[in-house]
């Protein structure tokens, strides 16, 4: 089994456990959790798709995605802003383009006339077609850029984002220092930050594409080799 085949496996397994007792918030419920009429009528684009949906007004987006569209891609940390898990892009009517959002903190009723994207469809916003990720994807599997993963959608979104954000300014990814600051609102419980910086600017095209823990330092007898085996 691959690593990939492997984390993707392993996604579906957490995906599974965290929808257990979430909040079935996708359809238009009342207070108690019932199923109302008394919903929202909502149009919107998800991942280039139109969308029509009568949503309760306190729905927030993350549990839309999940619940209703299975797009489990989108993770729910802690639900309540602070770990950039499920971030996101929404391009609301009159923005000039998409911006990186919290969709924890996002009611989806707000969203009439958006434009969302997802982990699911970043491939696809960027013109890749079937099994073709988009760059900062290969780059996170070039570099290593996770452990067990569940920060990565987020992290990924963020980046593509940033990548955008300041273009005078070389995106935000101009050093590493640049990185860390303005994916502060992603955090990784697993500590992978090195390779998620080297793999963002790899792909803005600020460091050389290659895997950041495939140069290995060997120190011995005062002297040093520079190895690509661990
Ligand atoms: S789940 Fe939205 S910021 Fe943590
Ligand atoms: S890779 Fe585990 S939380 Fe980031």
């Amino acid at each position: 089994m691959s690593r990939r085949t492997f984390l993707g496996a392993g996604s579906a397994g957490v995906a599974l456990v965290s929808s257990r007792g979430a909040n079935p918030a996708a359809a238009a419920t009342d207070a108690d959790g019932e199923a109302t009429e008394n919903g929202a009528p909502v149009r919107f684009t998800l991942n280039g798709e139109q969308r029509s949906e009568t949503l309760d007004p306190r729905v927030t987006l993350v549990d839309l995605l999940r619940e209703r569209h299975g797009l489990t891609g989108t993770k729910k940390g802690c639900d309540h802003g602070a770990c950039g898990s499920c971030t996101v892009h929404i391009q609301r009517p009159g923005d000039e383009a998409p911006t990186r959002q919290l969709s924890c903190l996002t009611f989806a009723a707000t969203l009439d006339g958006a434009k969302v994207t997802t982990i699911e469809g970043l491939p696809a916003a960027v013109g890749a077609k079937g099994e073709v990720l988009h760059p900062l994807q290969e780059a996170f599997l070039r570099c290593d850029a996770y452990q067990c993963g569940y920060c990565t959608p987020g992290q990924i979104m963020s980046a593509a984002a940033l990548l955008k954000e300041d273009p005078a300014g070389g995106g935000h990814a101009g050093s590493r220092e640049m990185v860390r600051e303005w994916m502060s609102g992603n955090l990784c419980r697993c500590g992978a930050y090195p390779n998620i910086v080297s793999a963002v600017r790899q792909t803005a095209g600020e460091e050389p594409e290659e895997d950041p823990s495939a140069a290995v330092v060997i120190l011995s007898s005062g002297d040093a080799q520079t190895s690509g085996e661990s």
